[in-house]
């Protein structure tokens, strides 16, 4: 049998600290937490560990400091069974970190950090690997990786999903027109056109280069998606689910997408696959597994 294909995801991966605590308090203040636990964030880290839990092969391309959280997430995203090879660890870098604060009602107090030192240079991403690759999944975090690899995909025409997410106006409007699939998410849309519904900015995407399908996710209200040459945007609804934690649903969708674009699924059933990943995610709070999502999609 052959192999499953590979997702490439570039971008984002974070030290996520999370604390159970009974209460959110204003300083000054010191608390005990109930639980703690550390695991890698990020939204192409989560769409990584997404595309192999749901049957694929993921790599990811990124970088982290040399500091006491860059080799945690490197192990951990190994462990989920991310190659890790273009995972660079930078001298004197910092590493992206969040500490998030969850209260007994699960909301959630999220304090993160970008990272520091980290370089923006992608001369050393080993681009000669992409033609491995069945898609490249970028998120916006680092533009400069995205606009190297997403050049080399599309030379070897490999296809690049871009998750959209909220990000500065000029940096959305650089990179989609590099990819094949802008898929935002609602404040990700609004700071790529902002002012204007998402109809408007959906066509946008779709007129500002080679860019195939546009897509918005819009959480319970499910996508709304365009391909080219449509005339008008198509929505596809969520799959009903009892949501207990949609943090990391977006990146979940985003790493089935991009696997689904790699197995040569047609778009309506690339973002059905999707939502069932993200709709899985959002009510168990954990990445679902390829048997989980196709008994939603037959609805089970
Ligand atoms: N509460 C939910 N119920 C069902 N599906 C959901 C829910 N939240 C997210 N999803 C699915 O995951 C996708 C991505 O979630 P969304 O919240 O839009 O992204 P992000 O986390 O980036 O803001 C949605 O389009 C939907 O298909
Ligand atoms: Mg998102």
């Amino acid at each position: 049998m052959a192999s499953p294909p590979l997702v490439i995801c570039l971008g984002n991966v974070v030290a996520d600290h999370t604390f159970r605590v009974e209460d959110v308090p204003a300083p000054p203040a010191k608390i005990a937490a109930r639980s703690y636990s550390i695991g890698p964030g990020g939204m192409a880290a989560n769409a990584a560990i997404a595309a192999v839990r749901l049957g694929g092969r993921a790599a990811f391309w990124g970088r982290v400091g040399d500091d006491m959280n860059g080799e945690p997430l490197a192990e951990a995203l190994a462990a989920e069974g991310v190659d890790v090879s273009g995972l660079r660890r930078v001298p004197g870098g910092r590493t992206p970190v969040g500490a998030v604060l969850v209260d007994p009602r699960g909301e959630r107090t999220i304090i993160s950090f970008r990272g520091s030192g980290l370089g923006t240079d992608p001369a050393w991403l080993p681009l000669d690997r992409i033609r491995e690759a069945g898609a490249l999944c970028c998120d916006p975090r680092w533009p400069e990786g995205v606009a190297a690899a997403a050049a080399a995909a599309r030379a070897a025409g490999v296809p690049v999903v871009l998750d959209g997410e909220r990000s500065e106006t000029r940096i959305l409007v650089d990179l989609v027109p590099r990819v094949d699939h802008a898929v935002f998410s609602v404040p990700g849309l609004a700071n790529f056109l902002p002012g204007r519904g998402p109809e408007e900015g959906l066509r946008q995407a779709l007129a500002s280069g080679p860019v195939k399908v546009a897509a918005v996710t819009q959480g319970e209200k499910g996508v709304l998606w365009m391909a080219a040459g449509d005339e008008k945007p198509t929505r596809t609804p969520a799959f009903p689910v009892e949501a207990t934690n949609t943090t990391g649903a977006g990146d979940v969708f985003h790493g089935a997408y991009a696997l689904a674009v790699a197995e040569g699924m047609d778009i309506p059933r690339v973002i059905r696959f999707a939502a069932a990943a993200g709709a899985l995610r959002a009510r168990d709070g954990a990445t679902p597994t390829r048997a989980m999502a196709e008994e939603m999609l037959a609805g089970g």
